[in-house]
């Protein structure tokens, strides 16, 4: 393994949840290293740690013990700034349920990364015609979530994900609510960008079919990573 093309590495992470009457160790001890162009499925049964896991990974939660280091430096989680740069100009998330703004049609959805970065309304645009194109969503764009299927939901989720060009897009059961068809498309979709682009995927799936789409599967057993090949 090349390991200047390392985009993110978890050392030994650990993540306690407290409680009142106790405490949950949901993970024990990850490791992993991330490439540059890795397309990586996680999979493992409900409630074991799958989204704590991406929202670490993600920056969106912190761990209880361990490391992560994002272009072999590693995070530090006092420094504000350098979380939220990471975030805007690394990181896409989509997130298991897919939280647009109900109220915001479909283009507004799409541009509100670049908005938040204060990009200029026109290179707001221009981007989100590009994306509603290459994910088959145009004449959707003055649309209202309400009025759009679950897949084109997931597909307007997926667009404002890639709105910055991410290095990594993190995709947390994108296609739970889908038909076997839209989930598919999704897929396709994930496959493509990572084939154009070379963007890093990784995507929490409970579906085995799909996961196999993936070069890297790796099974979430009892708070641990458990690589699986891939057959
Ligand atoms: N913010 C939190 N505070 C306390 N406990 C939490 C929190 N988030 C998750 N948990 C607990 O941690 C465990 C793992 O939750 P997580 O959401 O990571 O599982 P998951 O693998 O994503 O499950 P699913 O497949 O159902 O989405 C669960 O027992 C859950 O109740
Ligand atoms: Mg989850």
């Amino acid at each position: 393994m090349e390991e200047n093309n390392i985009i993110v590495e978890l050392r030994d992470i650990k993540k306690k949840y407290f409680y009142p009457q106790g405490e949950l160790e949901v993970l024990k001890g990850i490791n992993l290293k991330v490439q540059k162009g890795d397309k990586i499925a996680v999979v493992g049964p409900s409630g074991v740690g799958k989204t704590t896991l991406l929202n670490i990974i993600g920056t969106l939660d912190y761990p209880t013990s361990g490391e992560i280091y994002f272009f072999g430096k590693k995070l530090d989680y006092n420094n504000e700034e350098i979380l939220l740069k990471l975030r805007r100009e690394h990181i896409g998330f989509i997130f298991q349920l897919h939280y647009l703004i109900p109220e915001f049609t479909v283009i507004e959805n799409i541009i509100l990364p670049g908005l938040i970065s204060q990009w200029k309304k026109e290179n707001c645009l221009k981007r989100a015609y590009e994306l509603l194109e290459k994910l088959s969503l145009s004449g959707k764009e003055n649309h209202k979530p309400f009025r759009l299927s679950g897949g084109e939901r997931q597909k307007v989720a997926i667009a404002r994900a890639l709105f910055l060009n991410p290095t990594l897009l993190l995709a947390d059961e994108p296609t739970g609510n889908l038909d076997q068809e839209s989930a598919k498309e999704v897929v396709e979709i994930f496959l493509k960008i990572n084939e154009e682009f070379g963007v890093t995927i990784i995507m929490v799936t409970h579906n085995w079919e799909l996961a196999k789409k993936m070069d890297k599967i790796f099974l979430l057993k009892k708070g641990f990573l458990v690589k699986l090949e891939n057959t």
